[in-house]
């Protein structure tokens, strides 16, 4: 139980507009929301605005804590902590942990390693230890040999909160230009030219050999256990039809305009990295985020991997595009990554929602965590 908190002197962001007041909170749960003068005040907060706790539902960041450097692996719960800490002070108190079931070239996790990694995030978590809220997210690479067992262990013995279907081929999706995978992936690998040409050719004999099976599995297995699917890296039309059938509520990242367009239109939250936002453009060479939000066609940014990136991209957005505002903005980074996900109980400063809030103050136009409270406990 906390006690009752009012933050006052207020720019309180509700999910339509932002308001000068102040925001009560009892016992975990917000309240009362008023304009103007607070009836008393706990915390002046000094003209900074109050938003809701941000809701990231695709980081990869916990793997830079686990593996620091080329075949260091960082002991895990130590890892664990720091990557925790530098989630809840970018201002997330909600967070979908992407955990990869299927190995990559460059980052190749064995079935028991995945397992150990969800065993101590649980661990954690049961022992009250961190700031934010974490969930799982399985990232399937359906190409690889051994997703459906990796997956199976995983979800065997723990919660899986979404699913992402991933396919990274060469020569198709995130990867449609091969000298664009050749550079991503020759970077983090550190293999010659000659090595990466075969392992395109095994990594188009495994997609024959594997997706349409794998993917028709894990769909199932979702759906059994109602978790949340999200589609990844859908470029064509085909594609998008493919997820529609699949009844994935989210798409990450599509690589083209028509993609985010025909997903947006039927219903299914574009997911855009903040990065792609901050820094004005794809690391791949794909469609920009901004050009999406401008089109209309965006629904939810996500920090990927770089958790700062997701209260900074929000208010990108509001400050690049004329007309879009600060309010709709943050609904990208809160109310819809919430929604998306099906959580009910937060994602905006609403009377009876969780009291997950974010003092935030604008230093040279750019977003500063000052504050954060998770169900009105402050944890950053
Ligand atoms: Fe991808």
């Amino acid at each position: 139980m906390t006690r009752d908190l009012v933050f006052a002197n207020a720019k309180v962001a509700l999910a339509d507009e932002i308001i000068e007041g102040w925001v009560a909170v009892r016992d975990g749960v917000i309240v009362e929301i008023g304009r103007g003068a607070a009836p008393r005040d706990s915390i002046d907060v000094s003209g900074d605005l109050v938003i809701p706790g941000l809701i990231e539902l695709h980081t990869d960041h916990l793997e830079t804590h686990l593996k620091p450097r080329p075949k260091v692996h960082w002991p895990e719960a130590s890892a664990i902590m720091a990557f925790d800490a530098q989630i809840a002070a970018s201002g997330i108190t909600t967070v979908f942990d992407c955990i990869r079931a299927g190995r990559d070239v460059d980052y190749a996790p064995q079935a028991n390693e995945i397992v150990s990694v969800i065993g101590s995030l649980a661990q954690a978590r049961e022992r009250d230890l961190l700031r934010a809220d974490h969930r799982l997210h399985l990232r399937c690479e359906l190409t690889a040999d051994g997703v459906l067992e990796e997956a199976e262990a995983a979800m065997g013995r723990h919660r899986v909160d979404l699913i992402s279907l991933m396919d990274h081929t060469p020569g198709a999706r995130q990867f449609a230009s091969l000298d664009a995978w050749r550079t991503y992936y020759g970077g983090k690998s550190g293999f010659p030219p000659d090595q990466l040409d075969r392992l395109i050719e095994t990594k188009r004999v495994m997609h024959e050999r594997n997706y349409k099976r794998h993917r028709a599995c894990i769909v199932a297995l979702a759906r059994e256990r109602g978790v949340v699917l999200a589609s990844h890296d859908d470029t064509t039309p085909a594609h998008v039809d493919e997820s529609i059938t699949d009844r994935v509520a989210i798409a990450e990242f599509p690589t083209s305009l028509e993609a985010a367009r025909l997903s947006h239109e039927a219903g299914i939250d574009v997911l855009m990295g903040a990065p792609n936002v901050v820094r004005g453009g794809s690391h791949s060479g794909n469609v920009a985020a901004e050009a999406l939000a401008r089109a209309g066609h965006l629904d939810i940014l996500s920090s990927d991997y770089v958790p700062a990136s997701l209260l900074f991209g929000a208010f990108e957005l509001a400050r690049r595009i004329e007309g879009f505002g600060l309010a709709k903005a943050l609904r990208t980074v809160t109310l819809n990554p919430a929604r998306a996900a099906s959580l009910e109980d937060r994602g905006e400063i609403a009377e009876g929602k969780r009291a997950d809030l974010v003092r935030v103050r604008l230093v040279d136009g750019q977003p500063v965590v000052r504050e954060v409270y998770r169900e009105g406990r402050r944890v950053s």
